[in-house]
């Protein structure tokens, strides 16, 4: 996600945020700005593109000077990397300025309202209706502290606001609702940051923020207020953590990071189209005539993407009865067959530039067929190649082996699913609500599984010296199956194979041997007893049990050797829940086999060649 930055005190502004801004790249920013504080102006330079490009317009600081300034480097999510787009943004005549992690998810009607009121808006951005939302109240309040507590009241989704107000000299604002923001404390100069290693270099005395907590920062001071406006005490705290640890957030691993971020990239994904209540499709440029002609739909991907098509498939199937075919994109790109023209093609892509899944894209618009990306990267090739674009919010993926982005991507096709099997009256309201419901209670659900997960950080020691595994499952369970195996084989070197359960019989189970790992997944109530006897084969020839099941699930409770229960939600959705103990079984025997898991040997972020 961005990187967020705030300064007051008696150094140069720039200097401090340039510094601070630099010890954020490693989370990824496709621009960069800052604004600084003035004898009464603020100046603001920022950019498409890296740090160094701003830290040259700026000719190293020198050309803005001040002691009080906000910086940002900024992953797109509302508006494609630009200058325009970069952050700082301001209110029109500059009062407000401000940097921005998050979403404000109703940004549309905030915007609605205050054009009536004569505002313009000059970028594509969401924080753009949320700077002018602050300024609007600002210029009734005359005093920050009311003016933020009136805009946050209003605004929707999650954010990490720092600002600058003109007629403050000296002082930085931050508010914080579900992103993290950190003060830190220095002699006569304080700070503010998204994440500790930007001000690391500078102080080791930080205070947290509470969600809904807003802060004042003066020279050396510190100060909170929460929603009613009341000031906050707050314990400070040391941070004891090197910078390596720091620009992890505490974790060991990127990949533990990420895996820890992935009840934020789902609701944030879902946020992206829920508005007032509803799902609206219209903005990732599907309307219900658009819907309801579609007669086939293909699912376009490559490696772990290909794998949330192969769930998406039994999703849309089943819910809004249209047929889908899943297809490899480095298969897809040399097929020869016929295609219907009525057709969609879901290109689902983290990195929007797989050079298969490109050309097999490429190949579905020249046979006539619309195409619809699920992107990660925004302003990506595919982004901007396909139809129209449905960005998951995942933020930006550091370790190799993807994990949040996927569970961004499933959620994306769920969304996809439960819509057009409303828009074409295949489920009726009162099952639309209940899938309405469970598909936020996802992110609860998915944390709750990571409280457990030392259970699975104890079983992995097992797996250290095993040379293969396999995964099984039927259904959706077989589409989680071919995840966890990929996790486990491409970070931990285990040979592992994903096999839909009932092909067991068929060749495969002439490999068990005693004490290899058979993970099973179970949670698909109609398929529990069909698992649960290719399990038992499993086990009778010397395999080691492992199972994924969800809660309630009575079957091989005496014969496993293991049982992680997941919380229960409504089957469609069961991978995103089921798919986190096998990421965390992955990354645990990798970590036992003392392996570099965040960059595992020959293996790319995004594989860009064919
Ligand atoms: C596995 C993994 C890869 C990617 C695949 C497609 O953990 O990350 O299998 O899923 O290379 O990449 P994108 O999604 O960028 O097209």
């Amino acid at each position: 996600m961005c990187g967020i930055l705030g300064y007051t005190g008696n150094r140069q502004a720039s200097d401090i945020l340039l510094n601070g801004l630099a010890k954020l790249e490693y989370r990824g920013y496709d621009s960069a700005g800052l604004a600084v504080l003035d004898k009464g102006e603020i100046k603001i330079a920022k950019n498409k593109g890296r740090l160094k490009v701003l830290e040259e317009k700026i000719k190293s600081g020198h050309e803005i000077s001040g002691t009080c300034g906000i910086g940002h480097t900024r992953w797109a999510t509302h508006g494609e990397p630009s200058d325009v787009n970069a952050h700082p943004l301001w209110s029109d005549d500059k009062d407000v300025v401000i940097v921005h992690n998050g979403i404000v998810e109703n940004y549309r009607e905030i915007k609605n309202k205050l054009s009536e009121h004569g505002y313009k808006f000059y970028s594509q951005t969401d924080t753009e209706a949320a700077v002018k939302l602050i300024d609007f109240y600002y210029k009734q309040e005359k005093n920050p502290l009311k003016a933020i507590l009136k805009a946050i009241k209003e605004i929707e989704g999650s954010y990490c606001f720092v600002m600058l107000f003109k007629d403050f000299p000296d002082e930085v604002w931050g508010a914080r609702k579900d992103l993290p923001l950190i003060a830190g404390q220095g002699k006569d100069e304080s700070f503010l940051a998204s994440d500790v290693s930007a001000i690391l270099q500078d102080t080791r005395q930080v205070y947290y923020l509470d969600n809904m907590e807003i802060v004042q920062l003066k020279k050396g001071v510190v100060r909170f207020f929460d929603t009613e406006g009341y000031a906050k005490p707050k314990e400070l705290s040391e941070v004891t953590w090197d910078m390596n640890a720091a620009e992890k957030g505490g974790f060991e691993h990127f990949m533990m990071k990420e895996i820890h971020e992935q009840a934020r990239a789902v609701k944030d994904t879902f946020g992206s189209v829920y508005h007032s209540g509803k799902i609206n499709l219209n903005e990732i440029g599907l309307n219900d005539e658009n819907i309801k002609s579609i007669s086939q739909i293909y699912i376009i991907a490559c490696g772990s993407a290909y794998h949330a098509g192969a769930v998406a498939q039994y999703v849309i199937e089943d819910l809004a009865k249209i047929p889908v075919r899943i297809e490899l994109a480095s298969e897809f790109r040399y097929r020869n067959m016929p295609m219907n023209k009525n057709s969609l093609a879901i290109i689902i892509s983290q990195s929007g530039e797989t050079a298969d899944t490109l050309a097999a894209m490429r190949r579905a618009k020249e046979n006539g067929i619309k195409t619809l990306a699920i992107v990660n990267v925004v302003g990506s090739t595919i982004a901007r190649e396909a139809d129209s674009v449905f960005y998951t919010m995942a933020g930006p993926e550091i370790a190799v082996a993807t994990t949040k982005a996927y569970s961004a991507q499933l959620i994306a096709c769920y969304v996809l699913a439960m819509q057009f099997a409303k828009v074409r009256n295949e489920i009726d309201d009162s099952y639309y609500e209940k899938l309405m419901s469970d598909i936020q209670k996802l992110p609860e659900k998915i944390d709750e599984i990571l409280d457990a997960k030392e259970t699975l950080e104890e079983i992995a020691y097992k797996f250290v010296n095993s040379r293969n595994a396999f995964y099984l499952g039927r259904n959706i369970d077989y589409a989680v199956a071919m995840e966890g195996s990929l996790k486990m084989k491409e970070i931990s070197y285990l040979h592992s194979e994903a096999i839909a359960a009932g092909e067991m019989k068929h060749g495969p189970i002439s490999l068990i041997e005693k004490g290899m790992l058979v993970a099973g997944v179970m949670t698909q109530k109609n398929l529990y007893q069909k698992i649960a006897s290719n399990m038992l084969e499993a086990k009778s020839r010397g395999g080691f049990l492992l199972i994924v099941a969800t809660r309630g699930c009575e079957n091989l409770k005496e014969e496993a050797d293991l049982i992680f229960y997941v919380p229960e939600t409504d089957e469609h959705f069961a991978a995103s829940l089921a798919v986190i103990p096998l990421q965390l079984l992955g990354y645990y025997v990798a970590v036992a086999r003392k392996l570099d898991v965040d960059k595992p040997r020959n293996l790319a972020k995004s594989v860009t060649v064919e």
